[in-house]
């Protein structure tokens, strides 16, 4: 399965890394010409290949969005129409919006299926992931599943914690958000949410 890493900032070189690591085929976008991210990913994630981001959707199997938030809608919904999205977003500060940031991700990017994970964890906490709790939240179990073998395969203990709307339990403000938090934890919160 070939992985899309959209963002070549702090997060998105970890997460291909960590992807690269275990065996997957990568591709990392900025937002403009791959040109301009070429250094960057020799540097911080050699062996990944530095894409558009149309080039790097078209041919995964799973995308994972780790751009900021306030530059989602500079994205073009039809790329993603019949992918796997990983929403790694936060809106930062929490604004109190009334739907959780992912609930936004897969109403504007109607076509795909997404998931929300790895958005809790600081991106310098990612490295080793040592089997670091990280909890995912999708409405579609079937892509949940593949989500929640990614993670394993790429070093963390996946813990699902519901539904999309459900995935707020991982935004800022929550109590595992940023927070080396265990299984127990999440389990607990996520029960108390439901
Ligand atoms: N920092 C953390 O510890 C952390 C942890 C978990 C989750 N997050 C979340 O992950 C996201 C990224 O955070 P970050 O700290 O990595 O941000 P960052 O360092 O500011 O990097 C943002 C990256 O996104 C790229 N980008 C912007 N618009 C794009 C587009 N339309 N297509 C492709 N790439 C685009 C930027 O490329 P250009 O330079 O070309 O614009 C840049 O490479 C945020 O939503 C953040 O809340 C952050």
């Amino acid at each position: 399965m070939k992985i899309a890493v959209l963002g070549a900032g702090h997060v998105g070189p970890v997460v291909a890394r960590l992807a690269l690591a275990a065996g997957f085929p990568v591709a990392i976008a900025g937002s403009g010409d791959p040109a301009r991210i070429e250094m960057i990913t020799e540097f911080l994630a050699p062996g990944a290949v530095a894409s558009s981001a149309a080039d790097a959707v078209a041919d995964a199997g799973l995308v994972v969005l780790a751009i900021p938030w306030h530059r989602f809608g500079t994205l073009e919904p039809g790329l993603f129409d019949g992918k796997l999205v990983v929403d790694a977003m936060n809106q930062w500060p929490p604004a109190g919006a009334p739907l959780g940031t992912s609930e936004e991700v897969a109403a504007r990017l109607a076509g795909a299926r997404v998931v929300k994970s790895l958005n809790h964890v600081a991106y310098q906490d990612m490295e080793p992931p040592d089997g670091r709790a990280v909890g995912l939240a999708g409405d579609d179990p079937a892509a949940v599943d593949v989500v929640a073998s990614f993670l394993e395969r790429i070093g963390f203990d996946p813990v699902r914690v519901g539904t999309l709307a459900a995935g707020r339990l991982l935004e800022p403000g929550s109590p595992v958000f940023g927070v080396a938090a265990g299984r127990p934890e999440f389990e607990k919160f996520a029960k108390e949410l439901s």
